[in-house]
């Protein structure tokens, strides 16, 4: 996908600036052409004679480097003109800053000014750097401006503070990076997903809920964007994503409302949402207070709807698919969905296994379909379990 494709890769002076020496060599795994610009401050971190051997080319670190043949004249415009995409990473408070208000004093600030093909930034730093409103507001200001930013991921930051600034894993960056070559195959269909568990309220501070992270779902809605559809993600959990229509919902009665209104024309229904089966039969207006002689509170459940069911069961050219998360048993309970629920597709997946719970990044998935024998993947990412579902969609 990234064969010769023309890439420049923005190094600015943040420690995570040793970490896009992996991301230059995935670059030129994928065989694509990639010319290294670096920062005064990124050079301090990483030399330049590193990333030019990574990248077989050399790399730019300023603006009045003398003339070597006609075509690399005016620098700063030859790269911007050879740009297929520029990508910015690590990309500091300080070139987001620049980025945001026009600002070019060095051969970075005025390539990127100059350019204009997409741009991609991953903004990295200290988390009260990043949470700093300067930075926030620049970082708005690019959104706007429709430059592609990728947040940063929480984790252990190199001061030693535990937060949000780190560098995304290499699988993410590329990702976002391949995204601004995919082919468009689900561009005029219109696609909705549910994330998350639902939180069902039994006073006005508590509810009932499960371990659902929504991370499937997102994965889900996020590949189908990225392949052109037009993406409405209906979530109980915080969704973060860009150029999709986000409808944040709480219980499964909201989901239901929700989907009922877009469902007749949508193409595609995925519903990775992990509904709570039972919800309280009263909701307390007041907060419950906890009775000093009574070891027992009873909660007396009700049955909420099946979504699922209810909804596929009006379908006419819909696709829906449907998620099975079971701890035992799992094809036979996954075949019985398939049937009860009207769906076209079930993607069965046991919970107990590892690297297939709740939570966390990757999934193994068995798919079934009516008439056809079940297919298991191997264990991989949800963003890679997301392409290969679309890739099944876009093929059947
Ligand atoms: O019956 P079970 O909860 O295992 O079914 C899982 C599938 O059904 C998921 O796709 C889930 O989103 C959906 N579901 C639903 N409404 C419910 C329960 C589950 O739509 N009340």
């Amino acid at each position: 996908m990234l064969k010769d494709k023309h890439i420049a890769v923005y190094v600015t002076g943040g420690i995570a600036a040793y970490k896009s020496l992996g991301i230059v060599r995935a670059l030129i795994k994928q065989e694509a052409i990639v010319q290294v610009i670096m920062t005064d401050a990124a050079q301090k971190f990483v030399t330049p004679l590193t990333f030019a051997t990574l990248s077989q080319h050399p790399v730019i670190t300023d603006n009045f480097t003398p003339q070597t043949s006609p075509d690399d004249f005016i620098p700063h415009i030859q790269l911007a003109l050879w740009t297929d995409l520029a990508i910015v990473v690590p990309a500091t408070a300080n070139i987001i800053g620049k980025m945001a208000n026009g600002i070019a004093d060095d051969i970075t600030s005025t390539s990127l000014l100059a350019t204009t093909a997409p741009k991609l930034i991953f903004p990295t730093m200290n988390t009260d750097m990043y949470d700093n409103p300067a930075v926030q507001k620049n970082l708005q200001t690019l959104q706007e401006m429709g430059i592609q930013i990728v947040e940063p991921a929480e984790g252990f930051l190199a001061e030693g503070m535990t937060g949000k600034g780190r560098l995304p894993e290499l699988s993410v960056i590329m990702n976002a990076i391949e995204n601004n070559f995919t082919e468009k195959k689900l561009a005029g269909k219109k696609v909705v997903v549910t994330a998350g568990g639902t939180k069902e309220a039994i006073d006005p501070v508590r509810y009932i809920g499960n371990r659902s992270s929504g991370k499937m779902g997102l994965a889900m809605a996020t590949v189908a964007r990225d392949l052109g559809a037009e993406v409405t993600l209906i979530t109980t959990v915080d969704a973060p994503l860009a150029g999709m229509n986000i409808i944040q919902v709480q219980t499964a009665s909201e989901m239901m409302q929700q989907l009922q209104d877009v469902f007749p024309t949508t193409d595609a229904l995925v519903m990775a949402a992990a509904v709570a089966d039972f919800k309280p039969l009263h909701v307390a207006d007041q907060k419950i207070k906890k009775n000093d002689d009574e070891d027992l509170f009873t909660i007396e459940l009700t049955k909420n709807p099946d979504i699922l069911k209810t909804i596929a069961a009006t379908k006419n050219k819909q696709f829906v698919v449907g998620f099975a998360a079971e701890t035992q048993n799992l094809l036979s309970n996954a075949e019985k969905k398939l049937a009860h629920k009207n769906a076209d597709v079930i993607l069965a997946n046991n919970v107990a296994n590892e690297g297939s719970g709740f939570g966390v990044d990757t999934n193994r998935i068995t798919l079934l379909q009516k008439n056809h024998e079940p297919t298991t993947w191997p264990l991989m990412s949800k963003i890679d379990v997301a392409k290969k579902f679309w890739d099944f969609y876009i093929n059947r």
